[in-house]
């Protein structure tokens, strides 16, 4: 068992810690899943059928994530606070493919889902940073070859990424803390149980409401982000878990 004033910490987070920073999530009321079709956007199958579709979705979600209205929350910030303050090793593993882990300062940090901010190759593989549209007529910046550059998004049906590493770290941690997730989507859903099962971890999940793994959590909290987050850590660099 992992001391609990200073055992290692793997986070997830989901689409409910930015929700307060102006970002919808995908499963609420007013969520993007309510307003396209998963299929015809978040397919490699959609990508294919339509491509210039798929792109003026994802150009248009990217514009969105460069307003100067979308800044990180007191929710990021208190996390980014924890893996300073923290003696142990804290890893956080997002879901979310927007920038506010890290502007809000955290470090160790893996997108499993990919980034809005980042283009691939799919001829060369190359993968680069993105801030601008993308299109059918974009050449990469690496092999020159037209038309091939996607989001270095995963979509459904996609291996999400880095999960060795994500598998390792739930295999050595002492505590598991999902924010923000509905539980909707694995293997991320999963990873409560793998938590459990292969290292005996105390569990928490912070959310605005029970997710559908909410059962499986040996603490919960409910709540918005930005209130119950920065009060957990709190408690956490007070007196561990
Ligand atoms: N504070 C905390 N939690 C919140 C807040 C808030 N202010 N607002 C909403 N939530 C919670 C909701 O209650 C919900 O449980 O955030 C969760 C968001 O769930 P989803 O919309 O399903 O988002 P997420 O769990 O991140 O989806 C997982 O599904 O579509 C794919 O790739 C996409 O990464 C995404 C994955």
């Amino acid at each position: 068992m992992q001391d609990r004033r200073s055992g290692n910490i793997v986070i997830l987070t989901g689409a409910g810690i930015s929700k307060e920073s102006g970002i919808d999530t995908f499963r609420d009321a007013d969520g993007l899943w309510n307003k396209v079709n998963i299929e015809d956007v978040a397919t490699p199958e959609g990508f294919a059928r339509n491509p210039a579709m798929v792109h003026d979705f994802y150009n248009e979600r990217r514009r969105g994530l460069l307003g100067d209205n979308i800044r990180p929350n007191a929710a990021h910030a208190a996390l980014a606070r924890l893996e300073a303050e923290w003696p142990g090793e804290v890893l956080l593993v997002t879901q979310n493919i927007d920038n506010l882990h890290e502007a809000g300062g955290s470090k160790n940090l893996i997108h499993m889902h990919g980034e809005m901010f980042k283009a691939r190759c799919e001829d060369c593989h190359a993968v680069h940073d993105w801030r601008e549209d993308l299109s059918l007529q974009t050449h990469c910046p690496a092999c020159e070859a037209p038309g091939g550059m996607r989001p270095h998004v995963v979509w459904f049906g996609e291996m999400p990424f880095d999960m060795d590493r994500i598998y390792a770290a739930l295999s050595q941690c002492g505590l598991f803390l999902s924010i923000g997730t509905s539980g909707n989507v694995y293997p991320a859903a999963g990873f409560v149980q793998e938590a459990i099962f292969s290292a005996r971890a105390h569990t928490v999940e912070l959310n605005l409401e029970p997710s559908e793994g909410a059962t499986l959590f040996a603490e919960t909290d409910y709540g918005p982000a930005t209130e119950i987050v920065p009060r957990y850590v709190d408690k956490l660099l007070a007196e561990g878990w």
